[in-house]
């Protein structure tokens, strides 16, 4: 999604490793001048990027009356839901709020220590180059009540946040932020605060201002707001104020704009402040209004938003009042929580049980609200097509690498939310199916598979199951509705990858897109699979089957749903049944079948199950030969190494590769329970030169080719050792279903169960407590944390696994 909300585009690959986003670390002294000067240059510059959006918004405006006649199932009811209109649906900074409006305003904190005569290291996006040594939700509830910490050098900050209901426009809402010294010595220079309320194009807002650059309040009013009142006050020793109001052509400008507006104060000791009010002339006046508070540890800010239309208000959500309030919120969280997931009741520790909740809530304050044009782009078509303007309500994998919606992993993420909060769940994965849809006028067929994301296994169906189970059993008008408007979508989506997807065999299914030209790679990618590297078939032809893409439950889902539809006779979806509607079942039937699952992937000599395809496993990487004909004195060009093939390749069944893919069975729970490959497969586990290690099952064996190797010159190993939350998650749920299910396994399945849970969560845990954060993955020859933090998507499951909630 090409956003407003100001986060850095990144490049929409899912799993690649990404280089470290570095800071430039600037010791250099502050001057004043060359920011007096830039403003020249920031000011046309601003003037024709605003021009530039208007434009486009406008483009964008006239696209969506042509969208989709198909209903939606996020309804104007739903979407309109003041209940959730507030939040802090900006994973992307340390701290903000926004509503869930595509004209939503936003706002956000930055911090910085006073360091004269060095320029201050501003904090305000999430970044692995600010190297906080840890932050993250320690609760969160995913609508009204959130409270984070964040450890800068030696300032300790917390965030709190509350929302208080009322009114017609969403009601209060405030926020806390303290920081205080982390070290022992007392930090010898000041700390600012600053909090800002930015509006998406020209504002009605009148700051309250003192004598003495005192910002008080804004206030203001809009036609989704209405009237509403934002106030700040401060405490601490020694404090100065100051403040901006100035004007920033888009969000994504923020932090530029408000750098301009810094100079060096000679109040209160030098300290570098805020200019006030900073306009240039030819904008169309402000809307951007920052409060800064500069003064010696501890320090505390509080934000209080009041909506005009709260008419009944007991009190405002501040001091003592906000003080009681957040109290209250947190007994409520910890209640909430032992109810749910039981973990005391499970005797877990207190620590334990405080790194469980953190976990969720990384999850739950990571929700964000994203608005605008979904570029249908992916690095199968040449040029992005455009879609229109949409709305995504979604988690995100990572508040500093991956702060947007990717289906593969949303799937996984409601695995755990629907746990907390169905009706978020049920938001969440409505959001992503209106986006797949359209009229088919604007936006081609193809339109699913041009979406890198959407290519990615379908792993909505595994919070389906259980949801659409429950809607059914709640039978109300409101669950009839979401099931009805889901239902065609879903059906879209499913015969979408039934048809394009399919292999040359009756119920064998193939990747596409894997490249057989790829002569830099020892293994040709499968990003598709959302396993990038993760080895198959030598060469990519089209006789491949693809164990992994056999997901075999989908189709039970839709039966579910269907037969639902058809018993309660829903008139609107009766044209769509007209078709042989019994499809689903037949196929699910078709997929579960364990002998015809056992002809196409069960190898009986390895005892394993294999993708099947051309392959060979003599293939290397080598270096070219310099050209021929260099003239003298010419240097010698670099080339890349590139694959070898020494061995012809043969079709056969790829059981080199042992790994996630050869689980796949296992994970979906389709093996029958008294089957003998579930038997090998189970006694297979705990071998060590296979998948098991202390800390979770590694994703491919110690004993396969490709073990840690990189896949090209530069591209290091990704799915090809590493130990994955997601892949472990499937595996852990699938032994806690044979452990329940009569057959001459089960006893082995629990003591699987049990182990592989327990080494996964103290990993887990372990690391969080060394290092401060979760992390992407997880090295399976020592257990670290390795690639991005934090990464609480998927691996914030281990909450779920201690409850043993699948
Ligand atoms: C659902 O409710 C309707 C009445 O609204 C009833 O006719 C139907 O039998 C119920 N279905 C189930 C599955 O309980
Ligand atoms: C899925 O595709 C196969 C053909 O590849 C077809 O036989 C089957 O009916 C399809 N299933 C559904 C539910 O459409």
């Amino acid at each position: 999604m090409a956003r407003k909300d100001g986060v850095r585009r990144r490049t929409a690959h899912q799993n690649a490793p990404r280089e470290e986003h570095t800071e430039e670390d600037s010791e250099e002294p502050y001057h004043i001048d060359k920011l007096a000067i830039s403003l020249f240059i920031l000011v046309p510059l601003a003037v024709t990027i605003c021009i530039g959006y208007f434009y486009y918004q406008n483009m964008m405006q006239h696209m969506i009356t042509r969208q989709s006649s198909a209903p939606m199932v996020i309804t104007n009811e739903r979407a309109s839901d003041m209940g959730r209109f507030w939040g802090t649906y900006r994973p992307g900074v340390y701290f903000g709020t926004k509503t869930r409006s595509a004209n939503s305003p936003v706002t956000g904190l930055m911090w910085f220590q006073q360091n004269l005569p060095h320029e201050p290291k501003i904090r305000h996006w999430c970044e692995q180059g600010d190297k906080l040594s840890k932050y993250g939700w320690l609760k969160h509830n995913g609508n009204d009540y959130g409270v984070q910490e964040l450890y800068d050098g030696n300032i300790k900050l917390t965030t709190e946040y509350v929302k208080r209901l009322g009114g017609k426009n969403g009601g209060d809402w405030s926020a806390r932020i303290t920081a205080t010294n982390n070290a022992n010595e007392p930090l010898p220079s000041k700390v600012s605060l600053m909090y800002y309320f930015v509006t998406d194009g020209p504002s009605n807002v009148v700051p309250n201002i003192r004598k003495s650059q005192h910002l008080r309040s804004l206030e203001g009013e809009d036609s989704e707001l209405g009237s509403y009142k934002m106030s700040f006050s401060a405490e601490g020793s020694d404090l100065a104020y100051s403040h901006m109001i100035s004007y920033t052509p888009g969000f994504e400008h923020i932090e530029t704009v408000l750098k301009y507006g810094l100079e060096i104060k000679r109040n209160k000791g030098d300290y570098v402040g805020l200019k006030g009010r900073l306009v240039p002339m030819d904008s169309p006046g402000p809307n951007m209004y920052v409060y800064q508070v500069t003064g010696h540890l501890p320090l505390t800010l509080e934000v209080v938003f009041e909506s005009g239309s709260v008419s009944d208000r007991p009190e405002s959500l501040q001091g003592a009042a906000l003080e009681a309030e957040l109290a209250k919120k947190n007994r409520e969280f910890d209640t909430k929580f032992e109810e749910i997931f039981k973990l005391k009741e499970k005797g877990y520790s207190a620590e334990k049980i405080s790194f469980a909740q953190a976990a969720m809530s990384n999850m739950l304050g990571g929700i964000g609200f994203f608005f605008g044009s979904s570029k249908v782009q992916s690095r199968y078509n040449e040029k992005p097509i455009d879609s229109w303007d949409a709305a995504l309500f979604t988690a995100v994998p990572s508040r500093s690498f991956f702060p947007r919606g990717f289906l593969w992993d949303e799937g996984f993420h409601n695995m755990l939310i629907k746990e907390w909060d169905e009706t978020l769940s049920m938001e969440i994965i409505g959001h992503w199916m209106d986006l797949m849809n359209s009229d088919g006028a604007k936006v081609p067929d193809e339109f699913v598979v041009q979406r890198d994301e959407n290519a990615n296994p379908p792993t909505f169906f595994l919070p389906l199951e259980s949801i659409i189970e429950s809607l059914i059993r709640e039978n109300s008008t409101s669950s009839k509705e979401y099931l009805q408007h889901l239902y065609p979508r879903l059906r879209t989506w499913y015969n979408w990858y039934n048809k394009t997807q399919a292999g040359q065999l009756p119920t064998t299914y193939r990747w596409k897109g894997r490249n057989p030209d790829a002569v830099k790679e020892i293994n040709p990618k499968t990003l598709t699979s959302g396993l990038d590297d993760y080895p198959r078939a030598s060469h990519p032809t089209s006789v491949e089957r693809h164990l992994d893409l056999s997901e075999r439950r989908e189709s039970l889902c839709l039966d579910v749903m269907q037969s639902y539809m058809i018993s309660q006779v829903m008139a609107s979806i009766a044209r769509s049944l007209n078709e042989e509607w019994q499809s689903y079942q037949l196929t699910y039937e078709a997929l579960s079948d364990n002998s015809l699952l056992n002809d196409l992937h069960w190898s009986e000599p390895q005892r394993r199950y294999a993708d099947y395809g051309l392959h060979t496993d003599s293939t290397k990487l080598k270096r070219p030969p310099p050209p021929q004909h260099l003239q003298p004195g010419q240097p010698v060009p670099h080339r890349d190494l590139e694959r070898v093939v020494t061995k012809s390749p043969t079709e056969k069944l790829v059981t080199s590769y042992y790994g996630y893919v050869s689980l796949f069975p296992l994970l979906t729970q389709i093996l029958e329970p008294a089957s003998d490959q579930l038997r090998h497969i189970l006694n297979q586990m705990k071998d060590e030169k296979l998948l098991w290690t202390p800390f979770g099952l590694r994703s491919l064996s110690k004993s396969s080719p490709l073990y840690q190797k990189h896949n090209t010159e530069h591209d290091p190993p990704y799915w090809r050792g590493a130990v994955w939350m997601n892949i472990n998650y499937m595996a852990v749920r699938a032994l806690y279903h044979y452990s329940l299910t009569a057959g001459p396994h089960q006893q082995l399945a629990a003591s699987l169960h049990r182990e592989l849970r327990d080494n996964l969560i103290n990993n887990v845990e372990k690391e969080y407590r060394r290092t401060g954060f979760i992390w992407e993955q997880y090295d399976d020859r020592t257990g670290e944390g390795k690639g991005c933090h934090p990464f609480t998507g998927w691996s914030a499951l281990v909450t779920v696994m201690m409850a043993d909630k699948y």
